[in-house]
C-alpha cells in the first residue's frame, strides 16, 4: 500500500482476449472502477464477439472504443471524462470511429456525454448490454443511440464471459447485480439499480467450466453477497416449492464443492447482514479462502446512522468478534470514509480506535466525496473541508501502514500453502502468488509454474508483501 489514497478500483485496463480467429470489426474495451465493472466487461466482449467483433490492445485500429465507467468518488468521474477527451483526435482523423461509455456513468452523465460536450456516440447502461451489438449498428447509421434502462431481472447468466487479458488462473464470477441497502453517500443504487440475484446453478456450471479451463480461484462478486438469495423472497418467504432455496452460506458450500483445488473467495460482505451461517460454512470448506473484506466505514455509530449502514459500532465489534472466534486464522480488511457531513473530531477518533482495536491485516481508505442524488447529498452538508478530510485520511493511512506491517511481520515463520499466479513483477527469475489470507507471497521460481500450489515459508516481509522458499 502507498502513503497516497489507497483504491481499490482500478485505473483503466485495457483487456483483449488472447487469441482469436475471427477476422471482424475490431473493439477496444477499457475498463474503470471496481471488479464488477471488470467482469461486466467480459459479458460485454461475449456479446459482441457473438456479433463478429474481435477484441485489441490496439487503440488507433479500432472501429470501435468501449470504455466501462465508475461513478464512485468524483476523481473516478474526471478520469473518464478526460479520458473521453483524448479520442477526439482519433474520431477527427477517423469519422467512423464509434465511441462509447458503458457501466456507472451512464445514466447519470448520458445528456453531457452526448449533447453538452459530444464526447460520444452511445450510451450503454450496467443492464442493456444485450443491446448493444443493435445500439452500434444505430450508431453507424448516422444517430446517437442511448439505452439506460436498469432491470429488476437481467443478470447475464445464461453468457459466458469472456476472459480478457487475465492470468488464467484466477477469475471474478458474479453472483447478484444492484444494491438495495442506499447508504446515504453511495452512488451504486441509482448506478446499478435493484438488487437481483443470479440462478446458483448456472454460478456452479461456470465455476465448473472455469476449473476444467485450468482456472484455480474465484471471487464471487456482488456489492452485498450476503444477501443472496434464490427463490426466497426478501421477507424470507419460499417463492415457489419446487425448486430449493439457495442463501449466500449455502451457495459458497455448492461452489466450494466443485473442487477441492479451487479456491473460493467473495466480495463484498455487508456488516449487517453478516451472519455466522457464512462463518461457519467458511470453516468446514479448506478451500473457501480466509478472507473477509468487511467494510465498516466509519468507527463512530451516529455516523453510521447518518451513512444509513443498518448498524452500530457495538454490532460491527461483535461480528469481527465472531469471525476471530470461528475462523482463528482469517486476515480481515475494510473500507473507510473520512470526513463524512458533520463529522467531528472526536468521531474521527472513534474510527481510528477502531481501527486499532480490530487491527485490519489490510484496509482500503478514501475521502469523502458528494454524489449527485444520493440521500447525503439532498440531506446533509458536505461540510468538512478538503483539508481536514485529507488530514484524517492520512491519518489512518498511517496508522493501517503500521498494523499491516505488524500483521505481516507475524507470517515471518510460518508455511502457507500459496496459488501461484504468475511471475513476479521485479524478477524473471521469481513467481507470485497468494495464501488463502489474500497476502501476496513472492519465492524463487525454481521448477514451478502458474496455476501451481506450493507451499511457501515465510522468511521476510514489507507492509505489503510475503516473501520465503518452497519447502
Ligand atoms: N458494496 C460495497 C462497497 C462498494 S463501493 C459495500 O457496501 O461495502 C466501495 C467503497 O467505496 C465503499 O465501501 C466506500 O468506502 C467507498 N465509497 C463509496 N461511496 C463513496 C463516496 N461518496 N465517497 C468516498 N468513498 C466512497
Ligand atoms: Fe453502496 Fe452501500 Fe450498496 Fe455498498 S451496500 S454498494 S456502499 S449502497
Ligand atoms: Fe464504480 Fe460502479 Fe463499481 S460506481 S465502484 S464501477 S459499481
Amino acid at each position: 500500500m502507498d502513503n497516497k489514497e489507497i483504491d481499490e478500483t482500478r485505473q483503466g485496463e485495457v483487456l483483449e482476449r488472447k487469441s482469436s480467429s475471427h477476422t471482424g470489426k475490431k473493439l477496444f474495451l477499457e475498463s474503470y472502477g471496481c471488479a464488477m465493472n471488470f467482469s461486466d466487461s467480459e459479458i460485454v466482449a461475449s456479446i459482441l464477439e457473438k456479433d463478429g467483433f474481435i477484441t485489441t490492445r490496439n487503440q488507433e485500429e479500432a472501429d470501435v472504443i468501449l470504455i466501462n465507467t465508475c461513478s464512485i468518488r468524483d476523481k473516478a468521474e474526471t478520469t473518464v471524462l478526460n479520458r473521453l477527451k483524448s479520442f477526439k483526435k482519433q474520431k477527427k482523423q477517423n469519422p467512423s470511429l464509434v465511441v462509447g461509455v458503458l457501466g456507472c456513468m451512464a445514466e447519470r452523465m448520458k445528456e453531457t456525454l452526448l449533447e453538452q460536450q459530444k464526447l460520444v456516440d452511445v450510451v450503454v447502461g450496467p443492464d442493456a448490454y444485450r443491446d448493444l451489438p443493435n445500439l452500434i449498428t444505430k450508431v453507424n447509421g448516422g444517430q446517437k443511440a442511448v439505452n439506460v434502462l436498469l432491470s429488476r431481472e437481467e443478470t447475464y447468466a445464461d453468457i459466458s464471459p469472456i476472459k480478457l487479458g487475465g492470468n488464467g488462473v484466477t477469475a471474478f464470477v458474479s453472483i447478484m447485480r444492484g444494491c438495495d441497502n442506499m447508504c446515504s453517500f453511495c452512488v451504486v443504487p441509482f448506478t446499478r439499480g435493484r438488487e437481483r440475484s443470479r440462478n446458483p446453478l448456472s454460478i456452479v456450471a461456470e465455476v465448473r467450466e472455469l476449473f476444467e479451463n485450468g482456472y484455480r480461484e474465484v471471487t464471487l462478486l456482488g456489492q452485498n453477497v450476503n444477501s443472496y438469495r434464490w427463490n426466497i423472497s426478501k421477507k424470507g418467504e419460499i417463492l415457489d416449492a419446487n425448486i430449493p432455496t439457495t442463501n449466500f452460506a449455502q451457495l459458497l458450500e455448492l461452489v466450494a464443492q466443485v473442487n477441492p483445488d479451487m479456491r473460493v473467495r467473495y466480495s463484498t460482505s455487508h456488516p449487517k447482514d453478516m451472519g455466522d451461517d457464512v462463518l461457519i460454512s467458511m470453516s468446514k470448506y479448506e478451500n473457501i479462502c480466509d478472507y473477509i473484506h468487511l467494510p465498516v466505514q466509519s468507527g463512530n455509530s451516529d455516523i453510521l446512522k447518518k451513512m444509513n449502514r443498518g448498524y452500530t459500532r457495538e454490532w460491527y465489534l461483535n461480528r469481527i468478534a465472531a469471525i476471530k472466534r470461528i475462523l482463528p486464522d482469517c486476515f480481515i480488511s475494510t473500507d473507510i470514509i473520512t470526513g463524512f457531513c458533520g463529522e467531528t473530531e472526536q468521531q474521527h477518533q472513534d474510527t481510528v480506535s477502531l481501527i486499532k482495536e480490530v487491527k485490519y491485516e489490510y484496509s482500503y481508505m478514501f475521502f469523502y466525496s458528494e454524489r449527485p442524488k444520493t440521500l447525503a447529498e439532498r440531506k446533509y452538508e458536505d461540510d468538512i473541508p478538503e483539508d481536514i478530510k485529507k488530514q484524517r485520511l492520512s491519518e489512518i493511512i498511517e496508522i493501517q501502514n503500521k498494523l499491516s506491517l505488524d500483521a505481516y511481520k507475524k507470517c515471518i515463520g510460518k508455511t502457507y500453502r500459496v496459488l501461484i499466479e504468475g511471475i513476479s513483477k521485479k524478477s524473471d527469475a521469481e513467481l507470485y502468488g497468494r495464501n488463502s489470507q489474500n497476502s501476496v507471497v513472492i519465492f524463487e521460481k525454481g521448477d514451478h509454474k502458474k496455476g501451481e500450489y506450493v507451499n511457501v515459508k515465510i522468511n521476510d516481509c514489507t507492509k505489503a508483501t510475503l516473501f520465503g522458499e518452497v519447502v
